[in-house]
């Protein structure tokens, strides 16, 4: 077993790292403050290949593995949460699905767009009643012929007002349950597509979210992936591998974190001495660089199995469960750590403990991983 990076992956890590810290940094407290989303930086992105790094380079993909965009995730993360789910969004869920299960015409339409940058993309999958439970979708998409016509609300859509276009899942035959469910590439300029209002939101407030109102949306046929019924199994095979892309970003959380604290333990002087020298906070360093590297470990496994076709629907929610819990735990330190410059703005930590919630949240909740991984070991 080799844990060493080929230098490829170091590169691309290094290249992440140094956008992150000249580009992401400056501004990062403010874009959270006013929620601003970082426009240019993402075009920068875009124009650096971090947007569609795993697609097809055919289509303007990067051809690159899962280990290298985890590393960049984390990177970007350890920074900025709110540029990351962006990125994340793109890459795992928007870009990969396409590239995955899209045929060449939609893939020449829109995948060529998403992976440069030139346009953005969101996954629309949760609603008002289905978060959690995935197949209850209430969204309909009622076939016409040669057209769908798309009906419904979808809530706490990343991207929802920045992307352009926009991947849908909706019911189109409620008898056939899970089975009767598709997802569409919808365009934002369509008719009868209306963005709703912006979420204030705890944290990544960067980022962009918002519900959809979908009135009677005509949507041609070709925009449907995959055969009729395939669009629970798209998502779901989707969600798996966007789920190492949050872990990746909730251990960059966590990473930035823990720096700062490292950082600011061996700077800040109380009762005569560095407070690193407190056992009071080695200890919580100590605690903190254990489990980081630990939720590296179960991340990165994460990734080897999605690129040599092993089972990351476990490893990938294992990864989600355990690194989202050590973004929460390592960041609430890290504010502890900081006493109270912890607790002001200036000092990053307190934006990461809020940022870090989301990832125990989206793209499946702790509770739904762990209903992954234990259907997973019980049923082999
Ligand atoms: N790959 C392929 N197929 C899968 C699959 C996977 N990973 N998981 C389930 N399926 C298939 C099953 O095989 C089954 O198909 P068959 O009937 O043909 O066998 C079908 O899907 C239904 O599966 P289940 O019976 O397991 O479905 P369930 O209703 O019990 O739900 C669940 C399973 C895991 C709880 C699922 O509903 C789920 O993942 N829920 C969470 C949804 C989620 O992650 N939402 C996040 C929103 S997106 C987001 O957050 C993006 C963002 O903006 C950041």
């Amino acid at each position: 077993m080799d844990f060493k990076l080929t230098e490829e992956h170091i590169m691309i890590r290094d290249a992440a790292r140094d956008f992150a810290n000249s580009e992401l940094l400056p501004g990062v407290i403010e874009r959270d403050d006013k929620q601003e989303f970082p426009t240019e930086q993402i075009k920068k992105m875009g124009e650096l290949g971090f947007m569609g790094m795993m697609a097809s380079p055919e289509y303007g993909g990067g051809g690159m593995d899962t280990v290298s965009y985890v590393l960049a995730m984390e990177e970007i993360s350890k920074i900025d949460a709110s540029a990351s789910v962006v990125m994340s969004v793109n890459n795992s869920l928007v870009c990969w699905g396409l590239d995955t299960f899209g045929n060449k015409e939609q893939k020449e339409k829109y995948l060529t767009k998403l992976t440069t940058g030139e346009s953005i993309g969101a996954f629309c999958l949760s609603e008002p009643e289905a978060g959690s439970d995935a197949t209850s979708q209430k969204t309909t998409a009622i076939d016409h012929g040669d057209h769908y016509i798309l009906n419904g609300t979808k809530n706490w859509i990343t991207n929802g007002n920045t992307a352009d276009f926009y991947l849908v899942i909706a019911q189109t035959d409620r008898e056939k349950k899970h089975k009767g469910i598709n997802a569409f590439i919808v365009e934002k300029t369509w008719e009868g597509f209306e963005i709703g209002p912006k979420e204030n939101k705890l944290g990544i407030r960067g980022s962009d979210t918002h519900s959809l109102i979908f009135n009677d949306v005509k949507v041609p046929k070709e925009n449907r992936i995959g055969e009729d019924g395939f669009g629970f199994k798209f998502a779901m095979k989707t969600l798996a591998g966007g789920r190492i892309g949050i872990a990746a970003q909730a251990l960059g959380i966590a990473g930035g974190a823990y720096e700062l604290s490292l950082k600011y333990s061996k700077e800040r002087k109380a009762f005569g001495t560095e407070i690193c020298n407190h056992q009071a906070i080695a200890f919580k360093l100590a605690d903190m660089h254990v489990s980081i590297e630990a939720a590296r470990l179960l991340v990165m496994k994460a990734a080897v199995d999605k690129d040599t076709n092993g089972n990351y629907d476990l490893s990938g929610a294992m990864a989600k469960l355990y690194a989202s819990q050590v973004a929460m735990d390592v960041s609430v330190e890290a504010v502890q750590v900081h006493g109270g410059n912890g607790f002001v703005k200036d000092y990053h930590v307190e934006r990461m403990m809020r940022d870090a919630k989301i990832t125990q949240i989206y793209e499946g909740t702790s509770e739904i991983q762990k209903i992954v991984i234990s259907r997973s070991i019980i049923n082999g």
